[in-house]
C-alpha cells in the first residue's frame, strides 16, 4: 500500500492507494470517529461491495442509503435523500458519512457531509478510475443543474481516501478509458514526463496490467494532491485542473446528463482545447497530433457532438465557474506539461475551434 498525503494544515488527509485496502477493516476504523456511520452509494456498486464495507463496521451503528445510478440523478434532490436518512436515523453532528462509488456517489455524498448540520466526517472510497485518480482527492462536492454542471456545491475535504485498485475488475471498459481522460490532463497540464510514460503505455493501463494501474493512480494522486495543497479553493493554479472542462462541462449540460461520460466530454473538450492554442500559435500540429492520437488509442471519443453548433457551445459554455463578468475563460496549453491559468480568448477564435476542429 502506499500512503499520500494531501497537505492541508489541519485538514490534511491520507490518500491510501493499493490492493485489497477493502478488505483491511482497521484501515476505514481509523477515520470513524463515533458510533454512527452512513454509507452512501449505488444500486451498481452495492451489491459488488457494500457487505465488504459493512464487513469492516461491525460494532458502529450503519445506515445504508442507496441512490439510482447515472449523472442524472446527482441533483439536489437525491442529496436529500441522504439528508432524509440521516435526520429520520437521529445522525449527531460527530457522525461520519462513507461515500462508495464513482465520482458522482463521491460529489452528491461530500455534498450532503458538508451541509448536514454544517459538516459531519465524510471519507471517500473511490470505485472508479476517474474517481481514484481526480474526484475524491481535493474536496471539490456537488451536484448538477439543469442548467449547468456542478453549479451548485461546496469545497470540503474529508478524513481519508481509500484507493482500492482492486475494485476497478469490474469497471467496464468504457468507464476505465473515461477515467483515462483525467490520467492524460495531468500529464498535459503539468507532468510531460507522465504524458510520455502514457503514450508507452497506454496499451498496458487498456488491458488492466496491475503495475502499470498503481503507477498512473499513483502519479496522478501526486499531481492532483500538490495543486490542491497549494490552491485549495481555487483561486489561482487549482484552475488549470479544468483542462478541456469548459468545452466538456458544455458538451454534458447541452447532450443531457449521462449521454456523454464525463471523462469522455473532458477528452473531447481537451481536444479542443488544444486546437484553440494551436491557434493561439503555443501549440504546433505536432502536438496537437500527439494528444488526439493518445486520446484515441484510450479509445476516448475526441470529436464533439454535431447536434451542439457553435452558438449554442458559446451559450452552454457562458455557465462556468472560471468566467468573470460574463467572460468565457477557459485553461490551454502552453506546451505538453504547461497549462495556462483561464484565460479570455476572442470570441471569433473560439468560433473556429468549435466549427472547424478537426473537420479541417
Ligand atoms: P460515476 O460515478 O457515474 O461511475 C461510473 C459508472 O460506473 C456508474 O454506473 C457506477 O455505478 C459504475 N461503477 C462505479 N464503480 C464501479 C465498479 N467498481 N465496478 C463496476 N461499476 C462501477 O462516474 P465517474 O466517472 O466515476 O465520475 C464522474 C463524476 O465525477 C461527474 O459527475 C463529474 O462531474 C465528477 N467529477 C468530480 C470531480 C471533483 O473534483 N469532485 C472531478 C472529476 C469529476
Ligand atoms: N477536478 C477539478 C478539481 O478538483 O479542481
Amino acid at each position: 500500500m502506499k500512503t499520500l498525503q494531501v497537505q492541508l494544515g489541519e485538514r490534511s488527509y491520507p490518500i491510501y492507494i493499493g490492493s485489497g485496502l477493502l478488505d483491511q477493516a482497521g484501515l476505514l476504523a481509523q477515520h470513524i470517529k463515533s458510533k454512527q456511520v452512513l454509507v452512501v452509494t449505488n444500486e451498481t456498486i452495492a451489491p459488488l461491495y457494500l457487505d465488504k464495507i459493512l464487513k469492516n463496521l461491525a460494532g458502529y451503528s450503519v445506515e445504508t442509503v442507496i441512490l439510482p445510478d447515472g449523472e442524472q440523478f446527482k441533483t439536489l434532490d437525491f442529496v436529500n435523500k441522504i439528508f432524509d436518512k440521516l435526520l429520520s436515523s437521529k445522525f449527531s453532528r460527530n457522525a461520519t458519512l462513507i461515500a462508495l462509488g464513482g465520482g458522482v456517489i463521491g460529489d452528491m455524498g461530500g455534498f450532503a457531509a458538508a451541509c448536514y448540520q454544517r459538516g459531519i466526517a465524510f471519507v471517500q472510497i473511490p470505485t472508479t478510475l476517474l474517481a481514484q485518480v481526480d474526484s475524491s482527492v481535493g474536496g471539490k462536492t456537488g451536484v448538477n443543474h439543469p442548467l449547468g454542471k456542478n453549479m451548485i456545491g461546496a469545497f470540503y475535504q474529508p478524513q481519508a481516501v481509500l484507493a482500492d485498485a482492486d475494485v476497478l475488475d469490474t469497471l467496464d471498459d468504457r468507464q476505465l478509458s473515461a477515467g483515462l481522460a483525467e490520467v492524460i490532463k495531468y500529464g498535459l497540464i503539468s507532468d510531460v514526463e507522465f504524458f510520455e510514460w502514457l503514450e508507452l503505455n497506454i496499451d498496458a493501463l487498456l488491458t488492466r496490467d496491475k503495475q502499470a494501474l498503481a503507477f498512473a493512480i499513483e502519479r496522478s494522486c501526486i499531481n492532483k494532491a500538490q495543486v490542491v495543497a497549494e490552491d485549495e479553493t481555487e483561486t489561482g493554479v487549482r484552475a488549470t485542473l479544468n483542462l478541456g472542462h469548459t468545452f466538456g462541462h458544455a458538451i454534458e449540460t447541452g447532450m443531457g446528463y449521462g449521454a456523454y461520460l464525463h471523462g469522455e466530454a473532458v477528452a473531447i473538450g481537451t481536444c479542443q482545447a488544444a486546437d484553440l492554442s494551436r491557434r493561439k500559435g503555443w501549440l504546433n500540429d505536432n502536438d496537437v497530433d500527439r494528444i488526439i492520437t493518445l486520446f484515441k488509442k484510450a479509445r476516448l471519443p475526441v470529436l464533439p457532438p454535431e447536434e451542439l453548433d457553435a452558438d449554442r457551445f458559446i451559450e452552454l459554455m457562458a455557465v462556468d465557474k472560471k468566467n468573470v463578468d460574463g467572460q468565457i475563460r477557459l485553461i490551454l496549453l502552453k506546451h505538453i506539461g504547461e497549462a495556462t491559468l483561464p484565460v479570455s480568448v476572442p470570441r471569433e477564435l473560439l468560433e473556429l475551434t468549435l466549427k472547424h476542429y478537426a473537420r479541417e
